[in-house]
């Protein structure tokens, strides 16, 4: 049995982990989350208190993540600025938790000598071109292009750093776009549902045609779980299910799904310097690590997030309403 400091644990992808490391495991958590705009302490309801505490607090408070550390077993790292049209509007919050706030973490991680996983993603490598046979993989060079991206990137750099000159013993993985219940309705997925819930069309950046590689929140936290059980210290590990789907194609399904015609969506402004096209190759860790998905039919998947969004209106509601004022200034 062991003690966790879950950073981030109260947003999308950290809340679910606790949810299934508490399914799965004896492990106890602490998760230490700064409860921004995107954070949310429903996302933790129904987790035993014996187990599970939540500390409100920021990553960048060096003096709060020394303590936290120093009490924990493993540090998996989740907290983030994460939303890329933010980043355009305002990249300023990006630098201090992704960048510092990295920092933060990994210092204490190197005074107190602890297991450190750090969570990343598929866009530090930039985007593929659309016939691009090639996919991510672990030794791909990085390209970031947004200031989300870029910041994650540096974040990334910097505990490949604390790995070699100071002898951290970190792991890294960089996943493919996550769906599933909990996550925030400024993203694609649970935007369109929660609008059509709303009565209001799905909105399209653009001509629909960047690609995106979904995988399930679950299927991307089983695959940190066992980077954390059986991963090699210092290496970096892409996480991803075969997943790519076209944004369009994922709009006419939700429209399908939901009971609509599926061409009874509009479309908006692109995002400057939207990327094409991510696709992840995760032989690595599947033949390492002996890693698979379980969720293998996105529509049923989807169907799934569908009914949770309808069944979970009261954690949604309350968000629903500044997110789209946000996108209604940059006309999306
Ligand atoms: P999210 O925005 O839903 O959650 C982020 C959480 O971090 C929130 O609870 C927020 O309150 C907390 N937080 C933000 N700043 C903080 C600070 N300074 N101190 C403490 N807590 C802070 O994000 P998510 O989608 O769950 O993403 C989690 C991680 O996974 C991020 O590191 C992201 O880069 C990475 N990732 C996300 C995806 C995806 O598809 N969403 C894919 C690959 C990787
Ligand atoms: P998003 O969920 O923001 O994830 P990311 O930018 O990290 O990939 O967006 C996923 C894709 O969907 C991306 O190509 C942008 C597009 N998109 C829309 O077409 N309409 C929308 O309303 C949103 C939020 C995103």
């Amino acid at each position: 049995m062991a003690h966790y400091l879950v950073t981030g644990g109260a947003g999308f992808i950290g809340s679910n982990f606790v949810h299934q490391l508490v399914r799965e495991t004896d492990h106890s958590v602490t998760v230490l989350d700064k409860l921004t705009y995107a954070g949310n302490r429903a996302s933790l309801d129904g987790l035993p208190a014996e187990r599970v505490e939540l500390v409100v607090g920021d990553i960048c408070d060096a003096a709060l993540v020394d303590k936290l550390t120093a009490d924990a077993d493993v540090v998996v790292h989740f907290a983030a600025e994460s939303h890329n049209d933010n980043s355009l509007n305002d990249p300023s919050p990006f630098i201090d938790t992704n960048l510092v706030g990295t920092f933060t973490l990994l210092e204490a991680a190197r005074k107190h000598d602890k297991r450190y996983h750090h969570i990343s993603t598929d866009e530090v490598y930039g985007d593929l071109e659309l016939d691009d046979p090639e996919r991510f993989h672990e030794t791909t060079p990085y390209n970031p292009s947004s200031p989300y991206s870029s910041t994650k990137a540096g974040s990334d750099l910097l505990v490949r750093a604390w790995v070699r000159s100071f002898g951290v013993k970190a792991t890294i993985s960089n996943c493919s776009n996550n769906y599933g219940p909990r996550q925030h309705v400024e993203k694609f997925i649970p935007r369109q549902i929660t609008n059509l819930i709303d009565g209001v069309h799905p909105k399209l950046y653009g001509a629909g045609l960047n690609v995106r590689d979904w995988i399930h929140v679950d299927d991307h936290n089983s695959a940190v779980r066992r980077i954390i059980e059986a991963g090699t210290i210092g290496e970096t590990y892409l996480i991803g299910a075969d997943g790519e789907k076209n944004n369009k194609e994922v709009v006419e399904l939700i429209l399908r799904l939901m009971g609509e015609s599926p061409d009874a969506y509009e479309h908006v402004n692109d995002r400057p310097g939207h990327d094409l096209r991510y696709a992840i190759d995760s032989t690595k860790l599947r033949t390492e690590l002996g890693w698979q998905p379980q969720y293998r039919d996105f529509e049923s998947g989807l169907a799934a997030t569908i009914d949770w969004y309808r069944a979970n209106e009261d954690w949604w509601r309350p968000m629903k309403e500044a997110t789209e004022a946000k996108y209604a200034k940059t006309g999306q």
